[in-house]
């Protein structure tokens, strides 16, 4: 077991010391299950600390509110938490690239932290794609997550949500890191760039017969529901299926596939870690 803040100072500082889980969040029924999984790791990991949940979007809060189910931001959850008498607390990113909603986190961290009688310190988790390790250990696990016996004409499409912020390059980043450990894995986002009608040509050319399409999002939510999966005549798997290709999807979102998890709670072991440098 890891030991979290070391010798002496672990019964004094476990006290003051919280850990904020941040997600998009889901209104889809039973899509956020893979947040209980994700918690439950992180009270393995982190025993006796308390963990708190904001959602960061107010679509998706308002929508679960007028259903009786109450989610704070991430601003009322850390608002909250000092109030409780917390000054020490990770916030773990459960995004999947730095865009507009991690840098939404990286304001709300800046103004938050140090106000008087309040949290002293804010520490930051990453989200599950940021650095070159990140995309190295992603592609890496999910080549192991996806089915091992492909014919050349198989291929594995991931959906992501793709972002108006430039942390969108990622997605082409990520597609970069599969192709070098396999050349029939895409990467598409369904609002953003590289878009299906980006990868379609690629399917052409390599005489791709079945695909297997796969959200590249937390949870399998809204997104994965219409705009991959759905019978509509846009959705991705329609296309494709318009196109000859046999698809078939997997509704799983990242957070349930335990070597991902893992990449997002190392990232809070480090925002944990980092709490402790301050007096
Ligand atoms: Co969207």
């Amino acid at each position: 077991m890891t030991d979290f803040f070391g010798g002496a100072a672990l019964n004094s500082s476990i006290k003051d010391t919280a850990i904020l889980l941040a997600a998009f969040g889901t209104t889809v029924p039973g899509a956020d299950g893979v947040y209980a999984q994700i918690e439950s790791r992180a009270r393995c990991l982190f025993p006796g600390v308390d963990i708190f949940w904001a959602y960061t979007s107010k679509v998706v809060r308002e929508k679960l509110a007028a259903q009786g189910l109450v989610f704070n931001s991430p601003v009322q959850a850390l608002g909250l938490m000092a109030e409780s008498g917390f000054s020490r607390v990770a916030l773990q990113s459960l995004l999947i690239i730095p865009g507009l909603e991690h840098h939404d986190l990286i304001r709300t961290r800046a103004a938050l932290e140090g106000l008087p009688k309040g949290i002293q310190r804010i520490s930051l988790g990453a989200p599950l794609l940021s650095t070159t390790r990140d995309l190295q250990r992603f592609t890496q696990a999910m080549l192991e997550n996806v089915p091992p016996k492909r014919e050349p004409g198989e291929a594995v499409i991931f959906m992501g949500h793709g972002s108006l912020h430039p942390a969108n390059a990622l997605y082409a980043a990520l597609q970069y890191h599969f192709w070098i450990l396999d050349q029939n894995i895409y990467v598409g986002a369904v609002e953003g760039t590289p878009g299906l009608e980006d990868i379609i040509p690629l399917l052409q050319k390599n005489r791709i017969r079945k695909a297997l399409l796969l959200p590249l999002m937390v949870v399998a939510g809204d997104h994965a529901l219409k705009d991959m999966a759905g019978r509509q005549t846009e959705s991705w798997a329609s296309v494709l299926q318009a196109m000859g290709i046999e698809t078939k999807v997997t509704m799983k979102g990242l957070g349930a596939y335990e070597n991902v998890r893992e990449i997002w709670l190392d990232h809070l072991r480090d925002a944990v870690a980092s709490l402790k440098d301050v007096h």
